[in-house]
């Protein structure tokens, strides 16, 4: 089992086929006390997240779900909502996260679930208010021991098993140098975990500027303009960010290194990317 969290970040991926074993109680138990204390996103977004158990005399109803063609063998599936309002979608992918790593740990597999799912149908299962969204969800359970050759043709296809290089997402107080360090500063450690985090479609894009005082580290997106107009109310490459964000802080609180999420609106000339947010490390 994994000791740390950039271990647990590490060993993270989308698993899409299921064993059929269900979850123990214990590690149920675990994952239940989790997500009903994870309530609140670091940008101030409230959030729930509720299983969704399909028992075993109910299967027909897993194909009500909508994630039947892309996920196989899951009874069991984290859903969540976010209280609409500015910010939702990182406080969500952030929050969310959080779950899908605790599950990690336990070593459960999960698969964001952002396109691949009918949303009216998690919406009944968890009693969606008017005033929430459902931006994703996650299967879980334990992951089969051979992969399928499914699941590789899947990661083909989205080229999930790949990600932009370190110089192209991360920078030195301007978008034209790129930033460079040593590995085993904690900095870049953490910025090695950002790199590893799932994204939709593995669009990556988090883009990152150390500022010249050293200490803060803006967060920036590439948008994709065609891609965030799928959904109405759902900007799914602002819950990227929110994963993004959940990496580095908890890469750096690993490595014992805390700090603090704020607007610093900075004065870079950012090109094309736009500016979500920054974290300032304390000293
Ligand atoms: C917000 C979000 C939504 C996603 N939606 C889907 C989806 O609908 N279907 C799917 O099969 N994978 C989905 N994924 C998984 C990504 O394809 C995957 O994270 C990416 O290819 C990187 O692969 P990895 O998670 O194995 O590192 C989603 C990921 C994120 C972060």
């Amino acid at each position: 089992m994994a000791s740390s969290m950039i271990e647990i970040i590490k060993q993270r991926y989308s698993v899409r086929s299921y064993d059929k074993k269900p979850i123990e109680p214990s590690k149920r138990d675990q994952i239940v006390e989790f997500l009903r204390s994870n309530t609140t996103g670091p940008l101030g977004c409230k959030v729930r997240f509720e299983l969704v158990e399909i028992a075993e005399n109910q299967k027909d109803q897993l194909k009500e779900l909508g994630t039947y063609g892309m996920i196989k063998g899951a009874s069991v599936f984290i859903a969540g909502a976010v209280t609409k309002g500015p910010r939702a979608m990182e406080d969500f992918g952030y929050c969310m996260e959080r779950n899908i790593l605790k599950a990690t740990g336990l070593e459960l597999g999960t698969c964001w679930l952002g396109g691949s799912l009918k949303r009216s149908a998690f919406a009944a299962r968890i009693n969606l208010a008017a005033d929430e969204l459902i931006p994703a969800v996650t299967p879980l359970g334990y992951v089969v021991s051979k992969r399928p050759v499914r699941d590789s043709i899947i990661r083909f296809a989205v080229g999930s098993n790949g990600r932009k290089p370190f110089s192209t997402l991360f920078f030195d107080q301007t978008t034209d140098r790129p930033l460079t360090g040593n590995p085993d500063d904690p900095v870049i450690r953490a910025l090695e975990c950002v790199r590893l985090a799932p994204s939709a479609s593995n669009k990556q894009p988090w883009r990152i500027v150390k500022d010249v005082d050293n200490h803060s580290y803006h967060f920036y997106i590439k948008l994709d303009p065609m891609y965030n107009k799928f959904f109405k109310e759902i900007k799914i490459q602002f819950v990227d960010m929110g994963i993004a964000m959940c990496h580095f802080e908890l890469a750096l609180k690993d490595q014992v290194i805390s700090g603090e999420w704020k607007d610093a609106k900075p004065s870079i000339d950012a090109g094309g990317f736009k500016y979500v947010i920054s974290f300032t490390i304390k000293k």
